[in-house]
């Protein structure tokens, strides 16, 4: 099947790349946010990123109006009713998710691939909730959508081989390499960055090196874009700290157990960024 029409459910940062990625593919988008001001300030986010785009001459202006006319912003989840996949970027909270297939199952046709974005969740388990558990797949996309070039299909017990198909060709169209993998926990990217990054907030709770020192020796020796004290703040504190309580929760490992100062910086309300601040302070950017 080819996907023409995409729902995106869920107004985070995913959501808002993931719709981006998508919009440029050509795809019909329907963006569903619980709130008018969500959904309204995605698109407004969405617009600001295409002019970006337009200043940095890599896309015409009568192309960003394209891509713009192409996403329709919705609150109530029956305007996606028409949609031929509906991926599901929202909190990475099981019982969240198994209420929002449940009723997905309810509105989209017959023959619509319902796919969740879940870093971490039994994609078996969300697709448990819905009548057809073939027609369910994770498609896990990185954060920045729009940057990242990779992205993580993943096929539960009982996906189809239509489905994982269509959910390849859906991502290879957003110009993304796929890579396969299992219905496990972290799949195959978080199950060995997280570790990785959450040993970082240990480190760092140790004593025995600085915040900057961490990040500068991350990225000087072996050669990544980002310190893993900054890659954490990019990918949200909460989000991590879900992720990283997930696979604590399948190995059962105590060296898998949360860094505590990540639990009590979310506990405090910084998460990153998208709050202003975290490990680093984002309020003067
Ligand atoms: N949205 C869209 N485009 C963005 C962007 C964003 N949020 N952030 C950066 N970009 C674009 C810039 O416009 C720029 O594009 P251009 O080269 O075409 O002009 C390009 O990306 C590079 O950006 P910058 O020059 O500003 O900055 P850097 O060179 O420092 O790159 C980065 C920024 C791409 C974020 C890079 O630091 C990086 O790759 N970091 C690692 C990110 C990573 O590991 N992500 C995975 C996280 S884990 C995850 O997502 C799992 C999930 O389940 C939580």
């Amino acid at each position: 099947m080819t996907i023409k029409r995409v729902g995106i459910v869920g107004s985070g940062i995913m959501g808002a790349g993931i719709a981006e990625v998508a919009a440029k593919a050509g795809c019909e988008v329907v963006l569903r946010s619980r709130k008018h001001e969500s959904a309204d300030a995605m698109v407004a986010g969405l617009a600001k990123s295409l002019t970006k785009q337009v200043e940095k001459g890599r896309l015409d202006d009568a192309e960003r109006t394209a891509v713009l006319d192409r996403v329709d912003a919705v609150t109530d989840l029956a305007a996606l009713a028409e949609c031929d996949l509906v991926l599901e970027s929202v909190v990475e909270d099981l019982p969240a998710k198994l209420a929002l297939f449940a009723e997905l199952d309810g509105i989209c046709g017959d023959d619509a691939i319902l796919a969740t974005n879940t870093s971490t969740l039994s994609v078996a388990a969300i697709a448990g909730a819905t009548k057809r558990p073939d027609k369910v797949c994770g498609i896990h996309f990185f954060n920045p959508a729009p940057v990242m070039s990779v992205v993580e299909v993943v096929r539960a017990e009982r996906s189809s081989d239509a489905t994982i198909a269509a959910a390849r060709a859906f991502a290879e169209s957003c110009g993304k390499d796929v890579v396969d993998v299992r219905d496990q926990a972290g799949f195959i990217v978080n199950a060995l960055l997280f570790p990785y990054l959450n040993d970082a907030v240990k480190l760092l709770a140790s004593g025995a090196a600085t915040r900057d020192d961490i990040d500068t020796a991350m990225k000087g020796g072996c050669n990544f874009p980002m310190g893993p004290l900054e890659l954490l703040d990019l990918v949200g504190l909460d989000t991590s700290l879900s992720i990283i309580e997930a696979l604590h929760a399948a190995s059962g490992e105590d060296a898998d157990t949360p860094a505590p100062m990540l639990a009590a910086l979310v506990a405090e309300g910084k998460l990153g960024r998208k709050s202003g601040a975290g490990f680093y302070d984002y309020s003067r950017k």
